[in-house]
């Protein structure tokens, strides 16, 4: 299907940096986004992945054959264009290609994504074709810039890439939602969460973090929920709850920082309102558990001391704030195993949730871990969990046992919130959900 090239080779160049090449020769790789032509002139508009180029022949400007070849490219067919750039106000991106070749290295099938509306279901049945669309290219880059601010703002704070396993022995965040799999002749769960490595990774190098997927075998559909989610993990030796929720502010308020500076064309391509986001300066509220409770009370909700929050009641906590907001001593009855218990109450725990403003919802959680060997027992008994498949973690605490914090932040939550999505599935690539295993 391809026609030789009818001019000689000329550089490659991405189409994001075309601006900087106005005047020269160049050549574009891409696909097709659409075509119109007057019988005189046509006009390609390209894509390549960086951005979109508007490409410009005349019927003498090229060779017959591309002519004829570019007359019949249809929508997402793949090319290699070369011309000259020049500028041109009214193109995107200030620039347009004046084509000398049309080079067609495949010709499309007819898209099934066009640019009429489609049903979400049907887009996520044809995920790995729309992930070509505007907004979800930006999603992807909002993505990447998230993950890379968490990964620096850690690095910088001293913090060791300590990675994970995904194959485990045991729960990390209950039993409830377990993936279990077969290991050979063991059982083995899909890692909950990195936390109890990382425990032991900060007893070894003290301030730790990993970055991984996690699985929850829940049988939930809210727009929150993913089967297979990210999250990063950092864990401190020696930190309390109150060291833990300052690194998260910091956190947070670097990440928001650097996707506004970095990212504010994909932003305005998801038609995110930025104003909001330039509220997230520290410091963060903090509200105790009690004083949450007794918020939901003096509006009226029903709540009953001693339960967790559902998604109405972190709205309604949030939507005070025009910033993220931490509810701190959560009871441990609600809480995973190994919280420390607040001395202050021991029915509390030393525990956070960071929930994001604009009804988003918790996005980080997080506490003082378990010191006391004693105390540790008798919870993993109490939630019912094998002693045996926690020795390994009891010996930390057996071994030169200090206090320690951590948390996790789920990059799709975050993202959710920092790109103004209604739902996760857009947050992530290829989303793993309760109805939803493929594409
Ligand atoms: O609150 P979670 O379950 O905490 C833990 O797993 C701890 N072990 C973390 C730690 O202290 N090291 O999960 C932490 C975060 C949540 O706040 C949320 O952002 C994200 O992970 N998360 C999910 N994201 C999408 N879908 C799900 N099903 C999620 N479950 C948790
Ligand atoms: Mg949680």
């Amino acid at each position: 299907m391809s026609t030789a090239p009818s001019v000689p080779s000329a550089p490659w160049i991405r189409i994001d940096q075309a601006p900087g090449h106005v005047g020269e020769t160049i050549e574009v790789r891409g696909w097709l986004v659409h075509r119109r032509s007057s019988g005189k002139v046509q006009f390609l508009v390209v894509r390549d992945g960086t951005g979109v180029l508007q490409c410009v022949a005349g019927r003498n400007d090229i060779s017959e054959a591309d002519w004829e070849a570019a007359d019949r490219l249809t929508q997402e067919s793949a090319l290699v264009v070369r011309g000259t750039l020049r500028q041109d106000a009214r193109s995107p991106g200030g620039v347009e290609l004046g084509l000398q070749s049309v080079n067609v290295i495949s010709t499309a099938e007819s898209y099934p994504i066009t640019p009429k509306e489609h049903g979400t279901d049907f887009l996520m049945d044809h995920r790995h074709l729309w992930l070509r669309a505007p907004r979800q290219q930006a999603l992807m880059r909002l993505r990447a810039e998230v993950i890379a601010a968490f990964r620096d703002f850690m690095d910088g704070e001293g913090f060791v890439l300590v990675d994970a396993p995904i194959f485990t022995p045991n729960a990390c965040e209950g039993t409830t939602n377990l993936f279990e799999t077969e290991y050979f002749d063991q059982r083995a769960y899909l890692t909950q969460s990195g936390q109890l490595y990382m425990e032991a990774a900060a007893m070894a190098l003290s301030r730790v973090y990993c970055f991984g997927p996690a699985f929850r075998a829940e049988k939930s559909k809210t727009r929150r929920h993913l089967i297979e989610f990210w999250m990063m993990e950092p864990e401190w030796a020696w930190a309390t709850l109150d060291d833990v929720m300052a690194l998260m502010e910091r956190l947070l308020v670097a990440t928001v920082a650097r996707v506004l500076d970095r990212r504010s064309e994909e932003l305005k391509v998801v038609e995110r309102d930025t104003s909001k986001l330039a509220n997230v300066q520290a410091p963060f509220p903090r509200i105790h558990y009690n004083d949450a409770v007794r918020m939901l009370h003096e509006k009226g909700m029903t709540f009953e001391w001693g339960s967790d929050f559902g998604a109405p009641d972190e709205t309604e906590i949030s939507g005070r704030f025009d910033r993220p907001v931490f509810v701190t001593n959560y009871p441990a009855a609600v809480k995973a195993f190994y919280m420390e218990p607040d001395p202050a109450d021991p029915r509390l725990s030393l525990s956070c949730d960071c929930l994001a403003p604009e009804g988003y919802g918790e996005i980080i959680g997080g506490g003082q871990r378990m010191s006391s060997l004693d105390m540790l027992t008798r919870r993993i008994d109490e939630h019912g969990l094998p002693q045996q498949a926690f020795e390994w973690y009891k010996d930390l605490r057996r071994y030169g046992s200090v206090p320690h914090s951590g948390f996790g932040i789920g990059v799709e939550r975050t993202l959710s919130w920092i790109a103004g999505i209604d739902h996760v599935r857009e947050s992530i690539p290829f989303p793993r959900m309760l109805y939803r295993l493929s594409p």
